[in-house]
């Protein structure tokens, strides 16, 4: 009886095995988009050193050469990360505000990442995963995790998945920079700073300025990691002024 099953079994697997010829075996040819992407990613030296410094992608050297030249992120600083998948912008933080303690002697930050995907943990970080930055319920998160301490740094490298269509990529962006706005203004100390991606689009020079109505000094970033051919680009508001000096 066990011997039959056992026959039967191999036959069918053999004879399942047997329907998987070479041509199946074959990589399906890939497109012309993702064969670009490929080529890019394997020429791109950012990519490269990313992978040497441990960092879960290129993005952070865009927060690294922003910061180097702004310095926006000082040890003892409290950040909030929005759109922190896969966490290289978090990993950056954590070192630069020492929110893992490793610089002894100096003070300790805080890091706070959210992000819609999940996020593996990263020392030092408390970490939202699986949660929309724009949802009322995430930044009562957030808020009751800060328990009423006021933040030195908003940054957020927020971006819609692409739909295709510019104009409507284009408004969820622009959704995605008030609502961190929004957030920022309500729990940034005075002096603070805010930091986030947007694409160059019509709506950039308007967001600037009202960006301009909360910090002193609002400007417009492309750091050289961030690559040419996109319309990526930086807003960094330094010296918020406080919600009473508005
Ligand atoms: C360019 S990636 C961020 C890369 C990240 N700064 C890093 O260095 O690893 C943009 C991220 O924004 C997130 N995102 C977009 N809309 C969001 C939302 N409403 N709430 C939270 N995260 C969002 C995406 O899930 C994505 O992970």
């Amino acid at each position: 009886m066990i011997q039959s099953y056992i026959s039967r079994f191999l036959s069918t697997s053999i004879s399942s095995l047997k329907k998987i010829t070479p041509e199946k075996l074959k990589t399906k040819p890939k497109s012309a988009s993702s064969q670009q992407w490929l080529s890019r990613q394997l020429s791109d030296p950012y990519v490269e050193k990313a992978k040497t410094m441990q960092l879960r992608c290129r993005s952070a050297f865009k927060l690294i050469e922003i910061d180097d030249r702004y310095k926006i992120l000082s040890p003892g600083d409290i950040v909030v990360d929005c759109g922190a998948a896969p966490g290289s912008w978090t990993q950056v933080a954590v070192k630069r505000v020492n929110a893992d303690g490793k610089m002894e002697g100096d003070p300790k930050g805080k890091v706070v990442a959210i992000d819609k995907q999940h996020v593996y943990p990263i020392e030092g970080a408390k970490i939202f995963g699986n949660m929309d930055f724009t949802a009322p319920s995430s930044q009562q998160a957030l808020l009751e995790h800060l328990q009423g301490e006021q933040v030195h740094a908003v940054i957020s490298d927020m971006a819609p998945k692409a739909s295709g269509v510019r104009d409507l990529d284009n408004e969820n962006m622009v959704k995605l920079c008030y609502s961190a706005l929004r957030f920022a203004v309500q729990i940034t100390r005075t002096e603070g700073v805010l930091l986030m991606k947007m694409w160059q689009c019509g709506e950039t020079k308007q967001l600037e300025s009202d960006m301009s109505r909360f910090y002193d000094n609002v400007r417009l970033v492309k750091p050289k990691s961030s690559r040419a051919d996109s319309t990526e680009i930086f807003l960094l508001g330094r010296g918020f002024k406080g919600l009473e000096r508005k």
